[in-house]
C-alpha cells in the first residue's frame, strides 16, 4: 500500500483552556470555562455563576502550559510533531470581550508560543473559538444570542489575524460549533456559544438563533481573513459521530439520516454558504422564529470555509422502537439511541470503533469534496504509574494504531483528500466534559489530579515513543 502524502501533518491537539491555566494572569479576563467546577461521568459540570471562593475550578490551573510551554514544546518536537493544534484564549486578548484595545501581554503570549512551535518546524494550527468565550459576553450580552456578539468576534478574529498573519497558515473558527445542537444539555450551549436557557424559553429556537449568529461570525471571519492574508487556510469544525440504523429496517435507516443532520448542519451551510432546505423546513414545521436578516444569505455565501476539521472519537446507532430517554449522557446524546452490539466501549462510555472513522472521512468527503483535517481523535483513559515511572499505555497505542490504520485506507484507497491527523490530548490535560485529569488522552503524561494535587512534573508514557516512530515512518510501522 503506498504511503500517505510526505507533507502529511502529523501532530497533536490541545485546547488553551484545558491545558494553560493562568486563568487570570498577565490581565486575562474569565471565561465560560472558568466558572465550569469539576464534574464526573455521571453528572454534569456546574456552572457557577462567578467564581466561587470555595468551590474547585480545575481549568483555572490545568496543566500550567502557560508556564510550560517551552519545555512542552520541546517535548512535542522530540516526539516529532509537525503540526500542533491548539486555540487563543479569546480572554486573554480581550478580557471582557467588548473592549476596543486588546491586552498586549495576551497577544505577546502567543507570539511567544508561535516562536517556539516555529523554532522546531511545528506548524501551529489554530481555532479562534474553543470554549474561551469571555464570561462578560455570556453574562453580559447572553452570549451569541445578541447580534452584538458577532461584531466582538469578527473584532478579536482580525486582530489575531493581522498579529499572525506571518506565523499561523491553518486556523478554525469555532471547535465542535455543532455540539449546541445537543440543546437540552445546558453545558454545550454555555461552551459553544455563551448561551444560557431561561425558563419558558424555546431552547431550540434560541440554539438557532445564536447558531445563525455564530454562523455569520465565522463567515466574517474567514472573508476578513483573506483580506490580511490570502494564504490563510480557514477551516470550520464539527464534532463528527456517525449515527447507525441498528438494523435494516428502512425506518431506522431514515431516523440516522434525520438524527445525522445534527452533525451536517452547521457544516452545510459553512461549506456551501446557505442554508440546507431540511432546516428551512423545520424553523416553518416549528414555528421558529430566527432572526436572519437581509445580507445574511450574502455574508454566508462570501464567507465559506477551505477545509473541514473534525473530530472522531465514536459512533453511536439509533432505533425507532427505543423511546427517546430524559437521561443524557454527559458526552451528549442523541434522541432514540440505543447501545451498538458490535462495538465495545471506554471506561467513560464512548464506543471504540476505528472503521468509523473511515466512514466518517468517506461520507464527508463525498459530501463536501474539500480537504478534511483529523484534528481530534484519541483514547480517554486511567494510566498507571509503575513504580519506576513508566506509564505502559497499551490501549492507546491499540486505539491510535487502529485508526490511523482505517485512515490509511481512506487516503490510499478512497481517495479522501486529508491533510493531517493531530490526536486529542498529546499532553495530558483537564477533560472537557468531566473537568478530570485522570480521564487522560496524553502521550505524555503530567503529575495532577483530580483535586489538583500534583508536581505538574512531566513524563513520557509508552505511547510518547510509539509515536515518535509512527511520525518518523509515515504512519507505517504501527
Ligand atoms: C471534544 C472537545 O469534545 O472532545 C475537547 O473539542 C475535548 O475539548 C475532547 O476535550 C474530549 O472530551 P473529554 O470530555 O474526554 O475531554
Amino acid at each position: 500500500m503506498s504511503k500517505l502524502p510526505k507533507d502529511f501533518l502529523w501532530g497533536g491537539a490541545i485546547a488553551a483552556h484545558q491545558a494553560e491555566g493562568g486563568w487570570d494572569k498577565d490581565g486575562k479576563g474569565p471565561s465560560v470555562a472558568d466558572v465550569m467546577v469539576a464534574g464526573g461521568v455521571k453528572g454534569y459540570r456546574e456552572i457557577t455563576d462567578t467564581v466561587e471562593a470555595d468551590k474547585y475550578y480545575p481549568n483555572h490551573e490545568a496543566v500550567d502550559f502557560y508556564g510550560h510551554y517551552k519545555e512542552d514544546v520541546k517535548l512535542f518536537a522530540e516526539m516529532g510533531l509537525k503540526a500542533l493544534r491548539t486555540s487563543i484564549n479569546w480572554s486573554r486578548i480581550f478580557p471582557m470581550g467588548d473592549e476596543a484595545e486588546p491586552n498586549e501581554a495576551g497577544l505577546q503570549f502567543y507570539d511567544d508560543l508561535f516562536d517556539e512551535l516555529i523554532k522546531y518546524n511545528i506548524e501551529p494550527v489554530i481555532t479562534l473559538s474553543h470554549f474561551e468565550i469571555p464570561l462578560h459576553l455570556a453574562k453580559e450580552y447572553g452570549g451569541f444570542r445578541n447580534r452584538k456578539v458577532v461584531d466582538f468576534f469578527v473584532h478579536f478574529a482580525e486582530t489575531v489575524f493581522k498579529r499572525y498573519k506571518d506565523k499561523v497558515k491553518y486556523w478554525m473558527t469555532f471547535n465542535e460549533i455543532n455540539n449546541m445542537m445537543d440543546y437540552e444539555s445546558p453545558v454545550f450551549l454555555w461552551t459553544n456559544v455563551g448561551v444560557t436557557i431561561e425558563e419558558g424559553e424555546n431552547a431550540q429556537e434560541v440554539m438557532y438563533t445564536a447558531g445563525h449568529h455564530a454562523l455569520l461570525a465565522s463567515a466574517l471571519a474567514v472573508k476578513k481573513s483573506k483580506e490580511i492574508n490570502p494564504d490563510f487556510q480557514i477551516g470550520g469544525m464539527v464534532a463528527y459521530v456517525p449515527v447507525y440504523p441498528l438494523n435494516s429496517n428502512p425506518n431506522n435507516v431514515m431516523l440516522a439520516e434525520e438524527v445525522m443532520r445534527m452533525r451536517y448542519f452547521f457544516p452545510d451551510v459553512m461549506i456551501r454558504g446557505y442554508y440546507p432546505n431540511y432546516a428551512l423546513k423545520l424553523f416553518e414545521r416549528e414555528g421558529l422564529n430566527i432572526p436572519i436578516l437581509e445580507g445574511d444569505e450574502a455574508i454566508l455565501s462570501e464567507g465559506t470555509i477551505d477545509y473541514l476539521g473534525f473530530s472522531y472519537y465514536m459512533s453511536t446507532a439509533v432505533d425507532v422502537d427505543s423511546p427517546v430517554s430524559d437521561v443524557k449522557k454527559v458526552h451528549g446524546s442523541v434522541p432514540h439511541e440505543v447501545d451498538n452490539p458490535y462495538t465495545t466501549a471506554t471506561d467513560w462510555g464512548w464506543t471504540i470503533d476505528p472503521v468509523g472513522l473511515r466512514y466518517t472521512l468517506n461520507r464527508l468527503y463525498d459530501r463536501y469534496q474539500i480537504p478534511l483535517f483529523i484534528v481530534e481523535n484519541g483514547l480517554g483513559m486511567v494510566d498507571t504509574v509503575e513504580s519506576d515511572g513508566s506509564i505502559h499505555d497499551v490501549p492507546r497505542m491499540q486505539y491510535l494504531g487502529d485508526h490511523i490504520e482505517e485512515i490509511k485506507k481512506a487516503v490510499n484507497e478512497d481517495g479522501v483528500d486529508l491533510i493531517g491527523y493531530t490526536p486529542w490530548g498529546i499532553i495530558d490535560i483537564v477533560s472537557f466534559t468531566t473537568g478530570e485529569m485522570s480521564k487522560r488522552y496524553g502521550m505524555i503524561y503530567v503529575d495532577r489530579d483530580n483535586d489538583g494535587n500534583g508536581s505538574l512534573q512531566r513524563s513520557k508514557k509508552d505511547s510518547f515513543y510509539w509515536y515518535k516512530k509512527v511520525i518518523a515512518t509515515n504512519g507505517e510501522d504501527l
